[in-house]
Order: structure tokens, then sequence, then C-alpha cells
């Protein structure tokens, strides 16, 4: 559980520092730093910003930027000087590899929902659902990631090395599959829940499955005479439906955002049966629902045994009430 955060130049706060409980709710105005606060906490679990790169995190750019947090058993500070950042835990160099196997969060937010067609968010979604039952798949990913570099470069040179760029390819391939493999067996298995859950709001019939990108050998003949990478686990298609519609061509802003809820709450569930309790941030819960859904995801939420913080528009009494507005105030 995250106990404090203190904060100094990062995004709109020039220093900012707040003592949580187990649900948090943050209010303010629009523009106060809500989703900012969120991505903060973010970033101290993940040892990156939602959007992996440091650009704009730091309010004065001639300023460092710290992020302290202290959680129920351990510290985590990030410091970027310049443009490099230096993570450390409990006073020790840290990798962002180390703080993820550590402290698992997941987040729902409209950042990650506008990024919903952008397969990253829902990729890296079903990923972190795969370590809460097999570690071994950030390891995998790391590996994918650092091949298709090789391969990259590889393929740009003047005097391309075939016979080498062969041998990645067939590397980059074996971790392609293994990758969508635990991919597939993962969605196959939560997603009689997904469909649950979603019952919960709508009676339509949801379809869910991931779908393996097809490599072919024109494929590789292809990325030699063109001088480009195309083989990519960024290939594989998520494929939802309701109704037998498309949700991504066919369904709704607060249907999508649903469907979205119900996958997140799943992958939530998987940790939490294997007694890892993520932390859960939700951004802007309300937007785009109706009443009725609003409180039905809600009570959904709240009811988890996970630590929560909700940034939103609305009111709730009864919580630990972060209001941005009042704080920056004074
Ligand atoms: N690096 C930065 N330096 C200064 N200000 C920043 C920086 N990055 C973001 N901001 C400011 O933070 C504000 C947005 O904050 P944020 O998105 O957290 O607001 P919010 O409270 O979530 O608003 P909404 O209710 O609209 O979701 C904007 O005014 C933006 O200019
Ligand atoms: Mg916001």
């Amino acid at each position: 559980m995250i106990k404090k955060v203190i904060l100094s130049n990062f995004r709109s706060f020039s220093f900012f520092q707040k003592e949580f409980d187990k649900i948090n709710i943050i209010k303010g105005k629009n523009g106060t730093g809500k989703t900012n606060l969120l991505e903060a906490i973010y970033f101290c679990l993940n040892g990156h910003p939602f959007f992996k790169n440091l650009n704009r995190v730091k309010k004065d750019p001639n300023k460092p930027t710290h992020l302290n947090s202290n959680l129920t058993n351990d510290t985590i500070h990030i410091a970027i000087e310049e443009n490099v950042k230096k993570i450390k835990l409990n006073g020790k160099p840290a990798k962002v590899v180390d703080l993820k196997k550590q402290f698992p969060c997941i987040d729902y937010s409209i950042n990650s929902f506008i990024s919903f067609k952008n397969k990253d968010y829902i990729f890296s979604l079903i990923d972190r659902g795969i370590f809460s039952q097999d570690k071994t798949i950030i390891d995998k990913i790391l590996e994918y990631k650092k091949l298709a570099k090789i391969k990259k470069n590889l393929i740009k040179e003047d005097n391309m090395n075939k016979n080498a760029i062969n041998i990645i390819n067939d590397r980059l391939i074996e971790t392609i599959r293994d990758i969508s493999k635990k991919r597939t067996e993962f969605i196959e298995s939560i997603k009689d829940d997904i469909c649950t859950c979603f019952n919960k709001f709508h009676k339509q019939k949801l379809y869910i499955s991931y779908i393996e990108g097809k490599i072919k050998e024109s494929t590789l003949k292809e990325e030699l005479t063109r001088k480009k990478t195309l083989i990519s686990i960024k290939k594989d298609i998520l494929k939802i439906t309701v109704n037998d519609m498309d949700i991504f061509l066919y369904s709704s802003v607060g249907e999508r955002k649903i469907i979205l809820l119900c996958v997140v709450l799943t992958v939530l569930k998987m940790y939490n049966s294997h007694r890892l309790l993520p932390v859960f941030l939700v951004d802007d819960l309300e937007g785009d629902l109706d009443r009725y859904t609003q409180k039905m995801a809600f009570e959904i939420i709240e009811s988890l045994p996970n630590q929560i913080f909700i940034t939103t528009l609305g009111s709730y009494d009864g919580y630990n009430v972060i209001n941005l507005t009042e704080e920056l105030r004074s």
C-alpha cells in the first residue's frame, strides 16, 4: 500500500505531498492536476510515466524532478536530472523491471482508453494479467524488444549480413510465437469472467479472443528488399465483439469504456486470486457513463481488496477525499 507521495517539479506540481488511505478519491476542477497525481503514482510503481518518454514531465525544465513514495515496507525515489532518470528502491539503485516485478499496478485511465485502439495499452494489460501467474512474461517481452532492436539495426546496414538477420529472425519469430501463445491462453482462461462482468452491465453477447498475426515466408523476403522490419508482435489482434459487431468499429464510447473496465477488473481478479494486490488507478470513473453504470462500476470497485485511487469530477462522501482545488490554494 502507498502511504505517502512527495513530488517536486513534476508536471503541474511545484511541490506536493499527500498521505493516502485504502480508497482515495482525487477531486478538483478541470486542469487541477488529478490525472497528473495519478500519473505520479503510476510513475513511482512502474518507473516510467504513462507514455514512456520523459518529455514534459518537468514543470521547470531547468530544475530536477523528484518523486518519493513511501509504501508499507519500501521506499521508492525517482530523480530526473537533465533528461536522465535514476531510480532508487530502499536507497539502492534499481531498474524499471525491479519495480514492475515488485509493485504491480493496474491503470484504467482516459489516457489508456484513448489508446485502446493503440495496441500498446491493451497488450500491456494482457501481459500484466499473464504476469500474475507467469513471471517469465516480463523476460520474454524484454527479449522480444532486444531482438527487434538488433534486427532493426542489422537491416538498415548498407552491407546487410543476411546470415545474421536470418538467425535473429528465427529467434524473433520464436519469441513472438511464445508471447502470442501465452496471450492466447490467458485470454481463453479469462474470457468467461469478462463476459460475466459485462453481463452485470448489459445483457448482450460479448465475445473476446486473441488472434495471432500470421508470419509469411514472403514477408521475410520483403523485409530484405524494403530494408524495413515487418515482423512484429503488433500484428496480433485482440478481437472483441458485442452481438457479433466489432466494438472498435461499432460500439459507443461508453460501451467501450465498460468493456475495458470488465477486462481490467478481470485482470485484477486474477492477481487478487494469487494474493498479489495491485494498486488500482482509475482516471475519470464517471466520464461517458450513465448514472446507473457509474453507480454499478463504483460499487464493484469499492468492494475490491486493492488500494484504489479514483479521479473524479463527482462527489463521494465517507472516503479519503483529496480536493486538489483546495489543497493547491492553501
Ligand atoms: N510539465 C508540465 N508543466 C506544467 N504544467 C503541466 C505539465 N504537464 C501538464 N501540465 C498541466 O497540468 C494540467 C492538466 O492536469 P491534469 O490532466 O492532471 O488535470 P485534471 O485535473 O486531470 O483535469 P481534467 O478534470 O480535465 O481531467 C494542464 O493545465 C497542463 O498544462
Ligand atoms: Mg484528468
